[in-house]
This record gives structure tokens, sequence and C-alpha cells, in this order.
């Protein structure tokens, strides 16, 4: 699923046109993710005069978009066979990065975010340069055309808390590693984040393709790797994938759980586990996670779905010069 630099992939010639603007995350999207944290209209898209046009975006969509996701909005355009991941299939109404719920349909700032910065590790480029806001937008109504969902009232956002304001240290790192441990990421993600987990080797996303578990050591997170789109993605889980959303009450483990060496062996040496088992003994069991109230426990959950962000971030490898030149990702941080 993932394709990574240097990964051959034959483009007919005429592709590259479509590539002169590599995917990049732009200040706008962090601003943007920010605003969601604030609640302050995140969902809504800048209005344009004249409104949207569906039909003034098929003429858009079918010079741009069609010859990957095809003229039926199937994903089967031309260059679709040689692309992997395959592009979207709009008439599945599946969308992977979203602010709403598992299931849900993406928001229109969620469509204008994807087309505007593209998708880092795939093919699908940044528009934002090449095409204007009033186009994007009219593409945007003409692709929500594909699918008759979108004739149901739009879903409701979730809401992001702001991240801490302190900067992750090392405990704070340590302690998302526990919880990385308890909440099983590395069945499909692998003990050291590489993709490599036991149970992601035979996946298969929803339209029938093989699909991998991100490696969380490689820089080009799709859905960004900055701290509010970590916390996003793992939240609203990414739909049409086997990644799954993870709510807070998930997250809201007592420190009497049983933990069963033998599960962890696959991917976990016997120290790691005993480490787990030591962080455990020190939180609130689940009885007394029981008797508090809704505040602090979301406040547990909020701290240690922050520190599984932590932990994340402190597994990216810092991009060399050469990739970051050649990716035109310079901001990407670990
Ligand atoms: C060179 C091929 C290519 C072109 C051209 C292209 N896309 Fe994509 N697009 C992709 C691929 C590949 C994906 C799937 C990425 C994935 O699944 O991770 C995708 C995914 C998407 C998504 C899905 C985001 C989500 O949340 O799941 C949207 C929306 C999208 N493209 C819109 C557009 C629009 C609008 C245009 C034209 C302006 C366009 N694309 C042109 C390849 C392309
Ligand atoms: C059942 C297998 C499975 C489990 C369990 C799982 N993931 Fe995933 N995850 C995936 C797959 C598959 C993808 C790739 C989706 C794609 O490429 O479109 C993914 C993608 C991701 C991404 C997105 C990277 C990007 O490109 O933006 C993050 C972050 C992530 N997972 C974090 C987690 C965390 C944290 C956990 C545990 C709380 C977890 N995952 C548990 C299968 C899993």
């Amino acid at each position: 699923m993932k394709v990574t630099m240097g990964e051959a992939v034959a483009f007919p010639e005429s592709i590259h046109a479509y590539r002169a603007v590599p995917a990049r995350k732009s200040a706008a999207g962090i601003m943007f993710a920010c605003g969601l944290a604030l609640g302050s209209g995140a969902d809504a898209v800048r209005p344009v005069t004249p409104p949207p046009s569906a039909e003034r975006g098929q003429m858009a969509y079918q010079k741009s978009c069609a010859v990957c996701h095809g003229y039926g909005g199937d994903g089967k355009g031309a260059f679709a066979p040689n692309l992997s991941p395959k592009p979207r299939d709009f008439t599945s109404g599946m969308y992977k990065f979203r602010t709403t719920g598992s299931g849900e349909l993406p928001t229109d700032a969620d469509l204008m975010r994807s087309i505007e910065d593209g998708i880092h590790g795939t093919q699908m480029p940044a528009w934002k340069g090449v095409l204007s806001y009033q186009e994007r937008a009219d593409v945007i109504a003409y692709i929500k055309t594909f699918s008759a969902d979108f004739r149901t009232p739009p879903p409701p956002t979730l809401a992001f808390p702001p991240p801490p304001a302190a900067v992750a240290d090392d405990k704070e790192v340590a302690e998302g590693r526990m919880v990385y441990m308890l909440m099983e990421c590395w069945a499909c993600h692998g003990g050291k984040g590489k993709g490599d987990g036991k149970s992601g080797r035979t996946l298969k996303d929803d339209w029938g393709y093989k699909i991998l578990p991100w490696d969380l050591t490689n820089q080009a997170y799709k859905g960004g790797n900055d701290p509010q789109s970590l916390y996003r993605t793992f939240s609203t889980g990414l739909n049409g994938t086997p990644m799954p959303a993870y709510a807070l009450d998930g997250f809201l483990v007592g420190g009497d759980a049983a933990v069963d060496p033998a599960k962890y062996q696959e991917a976990y040496g016997p120290a790691e586990v005993e480490t787990l088992k030591a962080w455990l003994r020190a939180q609130p069991t689940d009885g007394q996670i029981q008797r508090m109230d809704a505040e602090r426990k979301s406040e547990l959950g909020e701290r240690r779905k922050w520190a599984l962000v932590a932990y994340i971030r402190s597994l990216v490898r810092t991009p060399n010069f050469f990739v970051r030149m050649f990716t035109g990702n310079p901001e990407l941080t670990p």
C-alpha cells in the first residue's frame, strides 16, 4: 500500500505534470488543526462567490483528477493500474482523513485539506498552487455527487482537545510506549513501530487491495505527523482500512489489568513486559477509575493519548538533508 521514496512506479510521460507540486503539509493545515482545537467553525470552508458548483467542478475534475480517480469517480482512471495505494473510489463514500467519527463521511474542510495538501507518501498531489480556491471548492461539490451518502446531513465533527502546552519529555515518551504496548498497536505496527507486526501481514483494505500497517518510523505520514494530526488519525481511524478508531474510553485500562507475557512475546522481550507491569502497578485500578468523575476520567484518557502521540513522534527517523530536499518536506520534525 505504501509508496516509499525511490520506489519506481511506471508512469506514462504526461503524469509528470501532476507531480510538479509535491505533497506537503502547509502552515494553513496546522492552523486549521488549531482552529479545531478551539472548536471555531472548523467545519466551514471559506464561502466563495459564486457558490460552489458541481457543474464547474466537473470540468476541473475531468481535467485534473479523472486520470487517476476515473471519469466515473470509481478510482479506475488510466493511471490507476500503476498506483499503490489506489486512487480513492469516490463512489464508496469512504474517506480516510477525517475530523468525523469512524465510518462517517468527511466534512468539506477535510476534503479541502486532502486536496490542498495532497497525501504524503502516495501519488495524490497537492493542488493548492494548481487549482484556485474557487476551483477546489467546485471540485469538492462535484466529487460529493459520486456518492449518494452525501445527500444526508453532514456528520458532526469530533471535539479535539489542544495538545499539552509542554513539549513532550522523555518521561511522556516512555509512558506513551507503555500505552502503545497496552493498546496493542504493535499487533499490526510491530514492537518498534516499523509496520511489521504479525497481524499486519495479511491485511486488505475495503476495496480488496493488500494494505500494510504504516511504518511509523517513516516521516511521510499520510495524515500528517504533527501532534494534532496524529491524535486525529488514531481517534477517528482510517475508513476503508483496518486502522481502527480508538475512543477515549478504550484508554481507561486499570492498573490491575492482566498482562499475559505469551501474548507480548511476538513483539517484546521479557524485560519490556516487566517494564509494562511495573508501569501498570503505579496506575489507578479499574475500580478507582470507575469511581472517578467524568473530568478526571477524561484527564487520564487524554494524558495517555497525548503520551502515545509523543511516543509515535519519537519513532520518526529524522529525514536527512537529501530526503527533505526531494520530498519538499522540510518542516516535518521527529
Ligand atoms: C496522480 C494520481 C492522482 C491524481 C491526479 C489525483 N489524485 Fe486524489 N488520490 C490519489 C491517490 C493514490 C489517493 C489515495 C491515497 C490513499 O489511499 O492513501 C487519492 C486520494 C484522494 C482523496 C481521498 C482522501 C481521503 O480522505 O481518503 C481525495 C479527496 C482526492 N484524492 C481528491 C482528488 C482531487 C479533487 C483531484 C483532482 C484535483 C485528485 N485527487 C487527483 C491519486 C491522485
Ligand atoms: C488491525 C491492524 C492495526 C492496528 C491494531 C493499528 N493500526 Fe494503525 N494502521 C493500520 C493500517 C493498515 C494503516 C495504514 C492505512 C493506510 O495506509 O491507509 C495504519 C495507519 C496508522 C497511522 C497513520 C499513518 C499515516 O500515514 O498518517 C497511524 C498514526 C497509526 N496507524 C497509529 C496506530 C496506533 C497508535 C495504534 C494503536 C492505538 C494503531 N495504529 C493500531 C493498521 C492497524
